[in-house]
């Protein structure tokens, strides 16, 4: 794994975008495998000003979205669409036909989750998969446990992960129980990852993931298998590798 450690929140944003922008021109077609979370949002932020700047364009690019709550339908506030609706895709020219996110409110969720590995297969291989970690090491919505799942699955999430997404919802009980996420199988399939962290909060799992044994105890360590990885972490996550 190649680790970076940056000055500043904001050079992390700059060298994400970056890396994401530099794809897009090698290959205007790529597939961007796009992650939510309060970490992507300045990363989000700089690719609009790329954008605008006319540094980028994403009007061939095709993106597909890590994971969404069920239950929330896509025009929820909440919702992973509407999050990256906002952040994102009304900020630049993907094409919105281009763009998937789990439907969380279909009737059919097998169906759905099969339906997000076929729009992956139909345009992929994703090319570049941004991730986040949740403080227990999860990666989309994989959660610890004693297995993991391959494929784009429904998943109970995990009390710790209902109560740390908590302040998006206001109330710990409006936080959706269950989500539809892609598998770790899944995610280790991109070419390439870009795994992004900020603050001291996330050092002891990033610790263990980077650094501990390869386990479904912590999803984000089996990026340790993959062989085109980039962790970039700020001063506050990663000092502790100096
Ligand atoms: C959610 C998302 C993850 C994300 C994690 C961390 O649970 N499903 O993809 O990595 O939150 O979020 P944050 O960036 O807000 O710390």
């Amino acid at each position: 794994m190649n680790v970076r450690i940056l000055n500043s929140r904001e050079d992390l944003n700059a060298t994400a975008a970056t890396v994401i922008a530099s794809l897009l021109l090698s290959k205007p077609q790529a597939m961007l495998g796009l992650a939510t979370g309060s970490t992507p949002i300045g990363i989000y932020r700089h690719l609009a000003d790329m954008y605008r700047r006319g540094q980028v364009s994403f009007a061939r690019a095709y993106s597909v979205n890590l994971d969404e709550y069920v239950g929330l339908s896509p025009e929820h506030p909440q919702s992973y669409r509407s999050f990256m609706n906002e952040h994102l895709f009304q900020h630049i020219d993907i094409p919105i036909s281009h763009t998937r996110v789990p439907d969380g409110n279909a009737l059919d969720l097998t169906a759905e989750c099969v339906a997000h590995e076929q729009a992956i297969l139909d345009h992929g291989p994703v090319d570049l998969q941004l991730l986040g970690i949740g403080h227990n090491g999860h990666i989309g919505f994989n959660e610890p446990g004693h297995s993991l799942t391959g494929a784009t699955h429904v998943v109970d999430l995990k009390e710790r992960t209902r109560s740390a997404n908590a302040r998006f919802f206001g109330d710990i009980d409006a936080v959706p129980r269950q989500a539809v996420t892609m598998g770790v199988g899944t995610i280790l399939k991109a070419k390439q990852i870009i795994l992004v962290a900020f603050g001291a909060e996330k050092a002891d799992i990033l610790k263990q993931a980077l650094t501990g044994p390869v386990t479904t105890e912590c999803p984000a360590s089996l990026l340790q298998c993959h062989p085109n990885v980039l962790i970039l972490l700020d001063q506050e996550a990663g000092g502790w590798l100096k």
